[in-house]
C-alpha cells in the first residue's frame, strides 16, 4: 500500500510573532511538492496557532504540540482538545519525549491523551522513542513496543494516527540515526502493528522519523522503505525545511 509522505515541523517553545511571520513567509514562498504527494503539518506554540493558521498556505496544516487528557475545566494552564477543534486546528502532537521525560507523561497517560484527542476528531502525531541508555542496553524495541501498546490498547481506529519514531538520543543533538538504524526500528514497529493490531493498520499507518533531520540527511532517510516522512525540530525553523518537505520527490 502506498503511504503518502508526511512532514511535520515541531517548532517547540520557540518564536516571536515577527519570527513566526518570517517562517510562514518562507514556507509560503517555498517551491514544494504538491499536496497529493506530501502532507505538511507545522506545529507552532499554542499562542501562535491562530496567526500561523490564518497566514499559512492553504495546503499546509497546523498542529498543536499537546492537549489535555480529558474535557476542559479546572486544569490551570492546560489546553483542551475541544479548544483545538473550536479553533479548527486539525492535528496535535502527543507523547513527545520532552513531555514524557520533563513532565513525566507515562505511556498510559499518553495513550489516554491519544484516545481522547481522536474521540474529539483531532488527528494525532503520536511520538515514541528510546533514550541512549535504553538503546545501549538493547531495550529499544521493548520501549517502543510498550509505548505503542499503551496507545493500541486504547484506540480502535488508526486512520488519523501518524506514529513518529524519535530516538531521544538524536533529538536536538545533531546525532541523527543512520538510515539503517531508522529503517530497523520502523520496520520492527510496522511488524508490531501487523502482529498486534492488523495487517491493514500496519500497511497504512505512516511511521515518520524525528531526531536531527536536516536538508543534508533527509533524502537518504526518506529512501528507506519504512520511513514515511519526518517530524522535524530545529530545521523546521529554517529555510531548509522546504528541502525536507521535498525529500521524497
Ligand atoms: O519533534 C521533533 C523533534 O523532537 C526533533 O528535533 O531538533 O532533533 O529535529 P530536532
Amino acid at each position: 500500500m502506498a503511504r503518502k509522505f508526511f512532514v511535520g515541523g515541531n517548532w517547540k517553545c520557540n518564536g516571536t510573532s515577527e519570527e513566526v511571520k518570517k517562517i510562514v513567509s518562507i514556507l509560503n514562498d517555498g517551491k514544494v511538492a504538491s499536496a497529493d504527494v506530501v502532507d505538511v503539518v507545522v506545529s507552532p506554540p499554542f499562542v501562535f496557532l491562530p496567526l500561523v493558521k490564518s497566514s499559512l498556505r492553504p495546503e499546509f496544516h497546523v498542529a498543536a504540540q499537546n492537549c489535555w487528557v480529558k474535557k476542559g475545566g479546572a486544569y490551570t494552564g492546560e489546553i483542551s482538545a475541544e479548544m483545538l477543534v473550536n479553533l479548527d486546528v486539525p492535528w496535535v502532537i502527543l507523547g513527545h519525549s520532552e513531555r514524557r521525560l520533563l513532565l513525566s507523561e507515562s505511556n498510559e497517560f499518553v495513550g489516554d491523551k491519544v484516545a481522547y484527542a481522536l474521540s474529539k476528531g483531532l488527528k494525532v502525531i503520536a511520538c515514541v522513542g528510546e533514550t541512549l541508555e535504553q538503546r545501549e542496553s538493547g531495550a529499544t524495541m521493548d520501549v517502543v513496543a510498550a509505548q505503542t501498546k499503551a496507545i493500541a490498547e486504547r484506540i480502535s481506529d488508526w486512520t488519523n494516527v501518524v506514529v513518529a519514531y524519535e530516538p531521544v538520543w538524536a533529538i536536538g543533538t545533531g546525532k541523527v540515526a543512520t538510515p539503517a538504524q531508522a529503517q530497523e526500528v520502523h520496520s520492527e514497529l510496522r511488524k508490531w502493528l501487523q502482529t498486534n493490531v492488523s495487517a491493514e493498520v500496519a500497511a497504512s499507518t505512516r511511521i515518520i522519523y524525528g531526531g536531527s533531520v536536516s536538508g543534508a540527511n533527509c533524502k537518504e532517510l526518506a529512501a528507506q522503505p519504512d520511513v514515511d516522512g519526518f517530524l522535524v525540530g530545529g530545521a523546521s525553523l529554517k529555510p531548509e525545511f522546504v528541502d525536507i518537505i521535498n525529500a521524497a520527490t
